[in-house]
């Protein structure tokens, strides 16, 4: 199943039609093609896949027991 998101990347309104299982570190490089960010331990341990979500650091890895922000 795939949804369609939107949403604002760097003041940039971008859309993306995505499987639902996907996180937001996925959407963000393999969708949009934004590699500047980076994979880590997806474990919620490390911080390397911290984006900024509304002004307030997110991990977009998904992390023990959370949902990447942009699917919750
Ligand atoms: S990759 Fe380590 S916390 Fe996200």
């Amino acid at each position: 199943m795939r949804v369609r998101i939107a949403l604002t990347v760097n003041d940039e309104a971008r859309e993306a039609l995505v499987p639902v299982h996907k996180t937001l570190l996925e959407v963000l490089r393999e969708d949009l093609g934004l590699t500047g960010t980076k994979h880590g331990c997806e474990l919620g341990e490390c911080g390397t896949c911290t984006v900024l979500v509304d002004g307030e650091p997110v991990l977009s890895s998904p992390s023990a027991g959370t949902a990447p922000p942009a699917f919750s």
